[in-house]
């Protein structure tokens, strides 16, 4: 099965319903030709995402040093109870109050963003609102000072634009790294009340994040956080664009669009797969023994319609009121930065469609581009038209 070309990046679903069809588990080969195991089902991947015995730890010793610091403390490759010491005192300082103080700025910054958007005849959507948007917040939330952005968006071209190879990747991260070193001897001279601050300052029963630790959840909050909210507001804004009902119900109401942005998390998951996991003795998914020390991915696009958990699973029905996709994940790693992408999501496109009752696709359905790769699912480009034509 291609499960990396481009036909399967237009529209994994026929592939994977295949999938899923057959089994909740399947042994599958990487585009680098790495095997490994993908979950394709709900309960089955209920099951891996609360399994203790599978380890999110992943080596990192072929990484430059500098890199390798920051990456080996992310929460996000620890077991507990390391993780669980990580996720205690950053959440003490990732607090829901924070997300929700930055409200007024992210509307600030979306609002400049449409500002410029309405200057270009058919501007591309994901260039120049779905990735800076998103950027932009999480250097907010950081602290990271106005003047020092524009070294973000080129990093971020390389990091998810794919401008440059594998080496050009490690150079971004490394480059953010040293930045984030920089700025972290800065805040400790002179403290301040952003994320990166909070960070330096939180002691939990004693305890207290090293610089290591704090750059690499820096790195983490940066990376974690950025194209996936990005393609959040791209497949978003392509799902209610291609559904002229489903416009007229938002621009009618944009109330029903925290259950509209729900219903996009389910059906165009930003996130199409977990991240990696490590079976450390044999696990048993159905019908299928997995032995120990495999990679298992969980594909979050195939278990948000498996029709096992949700009726009619292929439909787009915000009404459906269900809060069972797993999108965020689910368990000890559930998304330490859910409450953010939806309330970005939602000022997104209150304010994109409140501003642009009209927008539409500038090319046809088939002409638009995907990425490719199994981990992430999004536009890499959307061309829109923000008014109908008048002659
Ligand atoms: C973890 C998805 C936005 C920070 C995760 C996981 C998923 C996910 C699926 C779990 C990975 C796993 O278990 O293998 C998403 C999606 C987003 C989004 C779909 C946007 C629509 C964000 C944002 C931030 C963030 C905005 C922060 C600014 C994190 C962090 C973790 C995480 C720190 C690791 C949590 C841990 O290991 O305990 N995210 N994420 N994410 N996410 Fe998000």
């Amino acid at each position: 099965m291609a499960l990396f070309d481009d036909e399967y990046a237009a529209n994994p679903h026929p592939a994977l319903a295949e999938l899923r069809q057959a089994g909740p588990v399947h042994r599958v080969t990487s585009a680098a030709g790495i095997p490994f195991w993908m979950v394709t089902r709900w309960d089955e991947a209920r099951q891996v995402l609360t399994d203790p015995s599978l380890s999110k730890r992943q080596p990192v010793d072929q990484l430059p040093a500098e890199l390798r610091a920051a990456l080996a403390t992310q929460m996000l490759l620890r077991d507990p109870p390391d993780h669980t010491r990580l996720r205690r005192l950053v959440s003490a300082a990732f607090t829901p109050r924070r997300t929700q103080a930055l409200r007024p700025r992210i509307e600030q910054i979306t609002d400049r963003l449409l500002d410029e958007l309405a200057t270009v005849s058919e501007p591309d959507l994901i260039d120049r609102f779905a990735v800076p948007l998103p950027l932009e917040v999480i250097c907010e939330l950081l602290g990271i000072p106005g003047g020092e952005r524009r070294p973000f968006h080129a990093w971020s071209n390389v990091i998810i634009g794919g401008s440059g190879g594998p080496a050009d990747m490690v150079a971004a991260m490394s480059a953010i790294v040293a930045y984030f070193r920089d700025l972290l001897a800065r805040k400790r001279a002179q403290p301040s009340d952003d994320l990166l601050g909070a960070l330096l300052a939180v002691v939990d029963d004693g305890d207290r994040l090293s610089d290591d630790e704090v750059v690499g959840m820096a790195l983490l909050l940066l990376v974690a956080g950025h194209e996936t909210t990005a393609n959040l507001i791209g497949n978003a804004v392509h799902l209610i664009c291609r559904q002229p009902d489903q416009r007229e119900r938002v621009l009618k109401d944009p109330g029903l669009l925290p259950a509209v942005v729900e219903e996009v998390l389910r059906m165009a998951s930003p996130s199409a797969t977990s991240t990696y996991r490590v079976t450390t003795r044999p696990i048993t998914l159905g019908a299928t023994t997995i032995p120990a020390g495999e990679q298992v991915l969980i594909s979050l696009l195939a278990v948000n319609r498996d029709p096992r958990r949700f009726t009619d699973p292929e439909t787009f029905d915000p009404a459906r009121g269900d809060g069972g996709h797993l999108a965020f994940g689910h368990g000890i790693h559930f998304c330490l930065g859910a409450p953010l992408a939806r309330v970005e999501a939602q000022i997104a496109l209150t304010r994109l469609f409140g501003r642009h009752p009209e927008i539409q696709l500038a090319v046809r359905p088939e002409e638009l581009r995907w990425r490719t790769g199994l981990l992430m699912h999004g536009l890499e480009a959307l061309p829109v038209r923000l008014r109908t034509e008048t002659s």
